[in-house]
């Protein structure tokens, strides 16, 4: 009998562990509350309306959900400038003054002073908020829900968070060749980190996720090293690609400069080495003319030309054929060059490699994966223990100089979302086939 109680004792005690903390008893004000907060389909949020500023017109309320400015956990975030305040009930009602500009003092709220907040933009002393502050119209009753909600907010852990586990989401393609090596990669990462304690105190995973189902629910963060990072994701993922994502996010970082910007250094190149200002489109090559190479299409067009300049991307995309056409005189961008890797991390990437297993084929691919990866470790790290998405997104815009990757090092801030922003410019010898070691490394204007 005493064992049967003990053993059931045990299971719930181990169920409560896999239990995400979101499922917490919640009561039903709680829940509606949270409902209006997260703006969840069918919540008042829907029919409701806000007022921005001196502007008369009414916008629908939907577009606005709280947690899309003052987070999941409602610690606020800073974001271009404005500071959501952290609204969690312990924070409403302390007294506090507001570091921002304004300066703002106010007295502890109360349900009367926070209802006057969120539908006439008054804090609690009577203080005009900011403008970024919506002015929403709900009742009464639907305020008490948001008060009371608020309450328990930050019982709602983040996905992807254990006591005692936390899971990255790693974006990898099935289809593409290089997924394996990857993965495999990502687990010797993980494992290494596992023996050292994992990541305060929780075991490391990478979990495979295809780009078309990565949606951020099931897990704390996402690296995407085969592309930019998915679209359509919540905004407050963590999520760390190789190269810049086309609509910057507020939570997404990229390791190195994009295509584009590669292609910029490769003009800057041009007009800084041979005074050229005019660099023209290979499709269209003259004799004589300096050329940026957009894509392997039109590699014996480019024949023409008299320099011809790509992106790294272009050239390994380019059959050997194609590349044998080349002038003497043409130059590759490389945005994450051997030369700038500090020895440190070439050390560390070569040993983890060796234990995944792998041969060499991949081997570039996998200093992405391995590169997002342990910006992501970094970061979380950073984080500590009592680790949110918030948190770590803030982590992120702290690091300086990192030097753990397989890139140059890596520097972020709350403007600056990529890591290293410039690229070598490499010559390529069409008569040997092959790259020089060095080349010139140019940054084009901080972004
Ligand atoms: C578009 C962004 C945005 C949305 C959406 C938003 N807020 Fe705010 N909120 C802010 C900003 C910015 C401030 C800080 C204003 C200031 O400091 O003057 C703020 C301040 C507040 C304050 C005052 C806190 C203090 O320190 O005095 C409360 C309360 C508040 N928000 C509640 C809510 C609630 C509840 C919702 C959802 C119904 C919501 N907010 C939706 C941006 C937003």
């Amino acid at each position: 009998m005493a064992r049967t109680i003990r053993a059931s004792a045990l299971a719930a005690a181990f169920l409560a562990l896999l239990a995400p903390a979101a499922c917490a008893e919640r009561s039903a004000s709680e829940e509606r509350g949270r409902a209006i907060y997260f703006g969840e389909k069918g919540s008042p949020l829907d029919t409701a309306e806000v007022q921005i500023g001196d502007l008369t017109t009414k916008l629908p309320a939907r577009t606005f959900p709280c947690a899309s400015c003052h987070g999941r956990t409602g610690a606020g975030q800073s974001e271009r400038g404005v500071n959501p305040s952290q609204i969690t009930r312990d924070a409403l009602t302390r007294p506090y003054s507001v570091k921002a500009s304004s300066g703002r003092t106010r007295p502890p709220y109360t349900a009367a002073s926070f209802r006057n907040a969120v539908r006439n933009g008054k804090d609690s002393g009577g203080n005009a908020l900011a403008d970024a502050m919506p002015r929403f119209n709900f009742t009464d009753k639907q305020l008490a829900d948001l008060w009371a909600f608020l309450d328990v907010i930050d019982d709602v852990a983040d996905p992807g968070v254990t006591e005692d586990a936390l899971i990255v989401g790693a974006v990898l393609d099935p289809a593409n060749p290089a997924t394996a090596a990857q993965q495999k990669m990502l687990n010797a990462l993980a494992a290494d980190i596992n023996r050292l304690g994992g990541v305060n105190g929780r075991a490391l995973s990478f979990a495979q996720v295809a780009p078309k189902a990565a949606s951020g629910d099931a897990v704390f963060g996402l690296i995407a090293p085969q592309g930019p990072a998915p679209a359509g994701l919540a905004p407050d993922v963590p999520v760390i690609s190789v190269l810049p994502p086309s609509l910057p996010s507020a939570a997404a970082f990229a390791l190195v400069t994009s295509e584009a910007d590669q292609v910029a250094a490769l003009k800057l190149f041009a007009v800084e080495t041979w005074g050229v200002v005019s660099v023209k489109d290979a499709c269209g090559a003259k004799k004589g003319d300096t050329v940026i190479l957009a894509s392997a299409a039109c590699a014996s067009a480019a024949k023409a030309a008299q320099r011809v300049l790509m992106t790294q991307s272009v050239f390994t995309s380019m059959p050997p054929a194609n590349r044998a056409l080349l002038p003497p005189d043409s130059y590759v961008s490389i945005a994450a060059p051997l030369s700038r890797v500090a020895p440190n991390a070439q050390a560390a990437f070569a040993k983890t490699r060796s234990r995944a297993g792998n041969g060499k084929s991949a081997i570039l691919a996998e200093a992405d994966a391995y590169s997002a990866a342990a910006l992501m470790v970094e970061a979380l790290m950073r984080t500590g223990r009592d680790v949110s998405r918030a948190g770590v997104i803030e982590s992120l815009e702290g690091v300086r100089n990192f030097e753990g990757a397989m890139t140059p090092p890596l520097s972020f801030g709350p403007n600056r979302h990529v890591g290293s922003r410039g690229a070598e410019i490499v010559r390529y010898d069409a008569k040997t086939a092959s790259l020089a070691s060095g080349g010139t490394w140019i940054e084009p204007g901080a972004r």
